[in-house]
């Protein structure tokens, strides 16, 4: 049957590898790509069987009231309270309910796109998802602007903008949020603990500066659905990394998805370095075993599925 089929394609990629400075990279002809509709569709289907997205992008008011106790999803001992400023940002409905696109675009964080001349590429789709409030407009020309939906890792207060230490990253958070205006602000604050802290500090800016923008928080039981659909597919992921989450929901909502950003390696095919972030110093941190991701492989994964017509890769340059 067809996910037998693909998963037999996954493990049986006939692509090209080349090796260079040690890694293993990938190739894919952009040249002569052809969507597969009736591929986009089984994947859609099977994706359905272990994951609703419209529904589990995130949890609504009604799942919880402020006082609740919940386990947190990839640490069961530990518990979370839901307080009254996140129960109050929880929405009535899911943000993503009957929504759809013909195009979209998937955003990741690589270096390979400073360069790359993708930004009106990006912006022309029909719904842009970016990861980890990276940003934008100081990097227009190579990754666009247009950000309907982003995520934010509870660890980004730490890491852009000083753990909120003084009133400047906080007007600087604000400002950054304020230019999201209703987009959708999607922050995993249910998976680890650690970014409590960080999660109250982001929600009391966001009701106190009033903001537009809509927030999300995935639901608990996604990312083992998300995992369980890619184990079934036999890629044996450990826990999916952002990129390839947004890629399994933009399935539920888009015809057409199209990947940028997404190269998880030092070099590129000519053998220049590239950046791990392209806005910030951040190392390549999958190559040791304490990263929880496996992005190569999901690029692997990803790149067989290009070969196959069900997404479109870009790794080179757009103009
Ligand atoms: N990515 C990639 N190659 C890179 C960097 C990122 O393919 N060199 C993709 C990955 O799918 C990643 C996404 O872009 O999940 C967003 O990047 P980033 O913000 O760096 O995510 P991480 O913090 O590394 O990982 P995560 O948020 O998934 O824990």
């Amino acid at each position: 049957d067809g996910e037998l089929s693909l998963s037999r394609s996954l493990v049986n990629s006939s692509d090209k590898i080349i090796r260079k400075a040690g890694s293993s990279i990938f190739q894919h002809n952009v040249e002569g790509w052809k969507i597969n509709f009736s591929l986009v569709l089984e994947i859609r289907k099977n994706i359905l069987r272990f994951l609703d997205a419209e529904r589990d992008v995130s949890v609504v008011k009604s799942s919880f009231k402020p006082g609740d106790v919940i386990h947190y999803v990839l640490d069961r001992r530990r518990t979370l309270n839901i307080s009254h400023d996140l129960h109050s940002l929880l929405p009535e409905v899911s943000p993503m309910k009957n929504r759809r696109f013909k195009t979209c675009a998937v955003v990741g964080n690589s270096g390979i796109l400073l360069d790359s001349e993708c930004g009106k590429e990006i912006d022309s789709h029909n719904f842009v998802i970016r990861c980890n409030l990276a940003p934008v407009v100081e990097f227009a020309a190579d990754v666009g602007t247009k950000s309907d939906f982003i995520t934010m890792n509870p660890s980004v207060v730490q890491r852009a903008f000083g753990g909120f230490r003084n009133e400047s990253d906080r007007e600087k958070f604000v400002h950054r949020l304020s230019m999201l205006n209703d987009s959708v602000l999607w922050i995993p604050a249910f998976m680890v603990k650690g970014g409590e802290k960080h999660v109250e500090w982001v929600n009391a800016l966001i009701l106190k500066n009033k903001l537009k923008v809509r927030t999300a928080y995935p639901s608990l039981r996604l990312i083992h659905a998300v995992r369980g659909y890619w184990l079934t597919n036999k890629v044996p992921i450990k826990r999916p990394s952002t990129g390839l989450l947004m890629y399994t929901l933009a399935t539920r909502f888009c015809d057409e998805i199209h990947l940028y950003g997404f190269w998880p390696f030092p070099k590129d095919l000519n053998g220049k370095a590239v950046k791990y972030h392209y806005y910030d110093d951040l190392k390549y941190r999958y190559f040791s075993n304490a990263s929880p991701h496996r992005m190569p492989l999901e690029f692997k994964t990803l790149n067989v599925l290009h070969n196959r017509g069900a997404l479109k890769l870009t790794t080179g340059k757009c103009v």
